[in-house]
């Protein structure tokens, strides 16, 4: 099966009140870890690549080994850009064979958004490419922008409509609390996502797919084996899974995860070399590390996203 838009997956995600995985991917062991988990369980997945992974690792391999992921497991799997910058950025990945991709013009003017979305819109559709936008802030850091807590702000419901009808955008990032990287909520808080928010979104907009970034959970037994080995990293809280499940039961069908899976890989390999410090050939600590990538993967697959069999 070549790679797939994430057309279908939405529909099926929408209708059943579960939501896809999207995984941010830089290598190999990455790669083969989600995807592992994957055909383990079945699961339709959205492998994407930022534009700060593109490079890294430039611009050919991450789509090769991302064939090469589809190729050993027969899975649907979309391709997308994470936070295209620009509409140059986007052309070129559709030009490369993405078969989605992110404008995220969200710090721009409402009227600069739709315009540049727009824009990207036209192109990705003309060449069968499915587009992603974002309406609202998220605090946290992504690529090269640093976005400050109190620069972060919600999605207005009341401007859904109009953005999705004015730019033809196939889905919806919005922010309803959640922020990228590991530091989401301030020690001491509980952290709540805007339900509020997401119901009136969905009212407005039935049937269609809105997306969730800065959706990584942050397991403390991973921040834990970081400090435990060498590491030192302050309090970090996420989102609690029990309230991405429910997103994915109401409207959202794409949860954003990058921060857990570096925890893990970062977490694993800390420990090896903390275990066997006279050692030095890469696949021995890329092992362990991918291996904890698959079984977290598994985690999310079944009891965050509910996407687990769901591969046709
Ligand atoms: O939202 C951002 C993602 O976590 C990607 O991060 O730009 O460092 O690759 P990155
Ligand atoms: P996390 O930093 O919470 O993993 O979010 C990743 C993300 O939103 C990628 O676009
Ligand atoms: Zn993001």
């Amino acid at each position: 099966m070549p790679l797939v838009t994430s057309t279908e997956m939405f529909k099926k995600a929408y209708e059943g009140g579960y939501a896809i995985g999207a995984f941010n991917v830089n290598n190999m062991e990455i790669i083969q870890g989600i995807t592992e988990a994957c055909k383990e369980l079945n699961a339709p997945v959205i492998l994407q690549v930022s534009k700060g992974a593109r490079a890294y690792a430039n611009r050919t391999y991450l789509i090769k080994l991302v064939e090469a992921a589809e190729i050993e497991t027969g899975l649907p799997i979309c391709l997308h850009l994470d936070h295209g910058d620009s509409f140059e950025t986007c052309k070129s990945c559709i030009d490369d064979g993405f078969t989605s991709v992110m404008i995220d013009a969200s710090s721009k003017p409402f009227e600069e958004n739709i315009a540049i979305t727009r824009q990207v819109v036209e192109y990705a559709h003309a060449h069968g490419v499915v587009v992603e936008a974002e309406l609202g802030t998220l605090a946290g850091i992504e690529d090269e922008v640093k976005v400050s807590a109190e620069d972060s702000s919600y999605t207005r419901p009341e401007d859904v409509q109009e953005f999705v009808e004015r730019t033809g955008c196939d889905s919806l990032a919005i922010a309803i609390g959640t922020s990228h990287g590991a530091y989401k909520f301030k020690p001491g808080t509980k952290p709540q996502l805007r339900f509020d928010i997401l119901e009136e979104v969905q009212r407005r907009l039935p049937g269609f797919p809105i997306v969730l970034h800065g959706s990584s959970s942050v397991p403390q037994e991973y921040v834990k084996m970081i400090n435990e080995n060498g590491g030192n990293m302050p309090d970090a809280i996420g989102v609690p899974e029990d309230q991405l499940r429910k997103a994915a039961s109401m409207a959202v069908c794409k949860i954003n995860i990058d921060s857990d899976l570096r925890l893990a890989m970062t977490g694993t390999i800390r420990k090896y070399f903390h275990d066997h410090p006279a050692d030095f050939d890469p696949r021995q600590y890329l092992k362990p590390a991918r291996a904890n990538i698959k079984e977290l993967v598994k985690h999310k697959l079944v009891d965050v996203l509910g996407c687990d069999g769901k591969a046709e």
